[in-house]
């Protein structure tokens, strides 16, 4: 059974019908990504998914469960974690206070002394800086305590917007590995992602969205094998 299912999603802002008929599946362990141009609908999308506004036709599952229309809190609290594009950390909180947010929302409450050192493994540079506020930190690690703060809830499904946007190569390198361990180790990840490179060395399976509707689907290999999809709606 996959572990999240979107059926035939329309959501609207207003009278404007941006997701018309979504329909996608995250399996267990995955990394899925949805790539796409500029208002293509991906944040939508995830926005969907966690309810942030909400789908008027079509289902949204959660290992089978029908979790349309429930609150972002509770959609949370059933183990989907979103990491926003615009990062939110709070900013006069530390990174430590910021951490230990995220691990209220999530679905276990496991030992906190765990959960911190699971994330520092992953992000050494945050342990670093475990008692700098939010706004001292680079816009790398402001992006490495986002996901840290989903990490640490152990979610079922993390759902990660655009987590390389605006950063330097290396770091976007760095990233890529951190999120490829982070997945290695047992976190269903779905990305939205518009560097094509990144999202095929990541991604078990690829969605690419356009004008609201999904217009590919495949593994990575066969959009680097499909020219015709990537010029139709990517930008390359
Ligand atoms: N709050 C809103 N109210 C009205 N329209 C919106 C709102 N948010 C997004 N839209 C519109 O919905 C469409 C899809 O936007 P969305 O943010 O989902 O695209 P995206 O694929 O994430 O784009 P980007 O790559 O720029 O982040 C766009 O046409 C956008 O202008
Ligand atoms: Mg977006």
């Amino acid at each position: 059974m996959s572990l999240l299912t979107l059926d035939d999603v329309h959501t609207y802002y207003g009278e404007a019908h941006i997701l018309q008929g979504v329909s996608l599946t995250v399996g267990e362990r995955e990394v899925v990504t949805l790539i796409g141009r500029n208002g293509a609908g991906k944040t939508t999308t995830l926005r969907s998914i966690m309810g942030i506004v909400r789908a008027r036709r079509g289902h949204v599952r959660l290992r089978g469960e029908d979790i349309t229309g429930l609150g972002t809190h509770e959609i949370a609290r059933r183990g989907i974690a979103w990491i926003p594009e615009e990062r939110r950390v709070l900013p006069n909180l530390t990174v430590l206070e910021n951490l230990r947010l995220g691990m209220l929302g999530g679905p276990t409450h496991r030992d906190g002394t765990d959960a911190l050192e699971e994330v520092f493994g992953y992000f050494p540079r945050l342990r670093e800086r475990i008692a700098h506020r939010g706004r001292f930190l680079s816009g790398g690690e402001q992006q490495m305590l986002a996901i840290a703060r989903g990490l640490v809830s152990h979610p079922a499904v993390m759902l990660v917007d655009e987590p390389t946007e605006g950063l330097a190569p290396l770091l976007v390198q760095n990233l890529t590995e951190i999120l490829s361990a982070i997945n290695k180790r047992g976190t269903t990840i779905l990305l939205v992602e518009q560097t094509l490179e990144v999202a095929l060395a990541l991604s078990h399976r690829v969605y690419v969205m356009d004008q609201g509707q999904i217009q590919f689907e495949g593994t990575p290999e066969q959009l680097r094998r499909d020219p015709t999809i990537q010029q139709r709606f990517l930008e390359i």
